[in-house]
C-alpha cells in the first residue's frame, strides 16, 4: 500500500502549491496501514486492499485504512443512498448502511468511504485518528480523462476542494448526530447544484470507463 501512496504523493505532488491547507496534511499516518484482503461481502469491493496487499505493514491496525490513489474505484460501483455512494473498505457495509438509513443519524464504522461527486471523498479512519472531524478524513481527488486518480489533497481539517472550499468547515455544520454529512436537511449550507447536475457529475465518472 505505502508504495502506491509514494507513487499518488509524486504524480500528484504538483497541486499542494495551489492548495495551500492541502500539502501539510498528506503525511498522516504514514505508519497506518491499509484494509488489505478486507474488501467486504459484496462483489465490487473485493479488491480494496490495493494492488500489493502480500506486503502489509507492521503495526497493522484492523479498525484502520490509509487509503492511496488506486483504492478510489469507481464510485458507481458502490451503494446509492438517497444521492450518494458509500461503501466500506474493512468489510462493514451493512453497518455503514445502518447508520446511513436511521432517521436518527449515527457514527460510521471505520473503513467507509462516502462520495457525492467523483472528485470529492470522506473516508472514516480509526476511533480516535482526528477527533475534531470525527476522524474522518477528507479526500480531493485529481481524475484524468482515463479514469487515473492522483490525490489532490487529503487530511482532516484543513483539506480544501477544487474551489479552495474547506470541507470541514462546511461539513461540521451538520447536527451532530449526523457524524459530518451533509445531505439536504442535515444543517450545512446548501450546495449551487441541483440534483440533476450533481446526477451528471456521478454518471460521468471516468473511473468507470
Ligand atoms: C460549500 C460547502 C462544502 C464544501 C466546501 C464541501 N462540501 Fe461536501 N457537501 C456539502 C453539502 C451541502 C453536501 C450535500 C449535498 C447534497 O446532498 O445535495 C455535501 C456532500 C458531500 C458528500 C456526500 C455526503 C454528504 O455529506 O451529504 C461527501 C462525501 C462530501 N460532500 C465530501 C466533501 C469533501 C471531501 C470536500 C472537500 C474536498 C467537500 N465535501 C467540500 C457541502 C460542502
Amino acid at each position: 500500500m505505502r508504495r502506491w501512496w509514494v507513487l499518488a504523493m509524486l504524480a500528484g505532488g504538483g497541486c499542494d502549491d495551489g492548495g495551500e491547507a492541502g500539502g501539510a496534511d498528506v503525511a498522516v499516518s504514514a505508519d497506518a496501514t491499509s484494509g488489505q484482503d478486507t474488501g467486504g461481502p459484496e462483489g465490487g469491493d473485493g479488491d480494496a486492499g490495493g494492488p500489493d496487499g502480500e506486503a502489509p505493514d507492521q503495526g497493522a491496525s484492523i479498525d484502520d485504512v490509509e487509503l492511496a490513489a488506486a483504492d478510489f474505484d469507481c464510485m458507481l460501483e458502490w451503494t446509492k443512498v438517497r444521492r450518494f455512494y458509500i461503501t466500506n473498505k474493512l468489510g462493514r457495509l451493512e453497518e455503514a448502511l445502518d447508520v446511513a438509513n436511521n432517521p436518527a443519524g449515527g457514527t460510521y464504522p471505520p473503513g467507509t468511504v462516502i462520495q457525492l461527486v467523483p472528485q470529492e471523498a470522506m473516508v472514516k479512519r480509526a476511533p480516535g485518528w482526528n477527533p475534531v472531524t470525527n476522524d474522518w478524513e477528507f479526500f480531493f481527488l485529481n481524475i484524468d480523462g482515463d479514469g487515473q486518480v492522483t490525490i489532490g489533497a487529503r487530511g482532516a481539517e484543513d483539506t480544501v476542494n477544487a474551489f479552495g472550499g474547506n470541507c470541514f468547515e462546511c461539513h461540521n455544520k451538520a447536527a451532530p448526530q449526523w457524524d459530518l454529512i451533509c445531505e439536504q436537511d442535515h444543517g450545512c449550507d446548501p450546495l449551487p447544484l441541483s440534483a440533476r447536475v450533481i446526477e451528471n457529475l456521478q454518471q460521468a465518472d471516468a473511473r468507470c470507463r
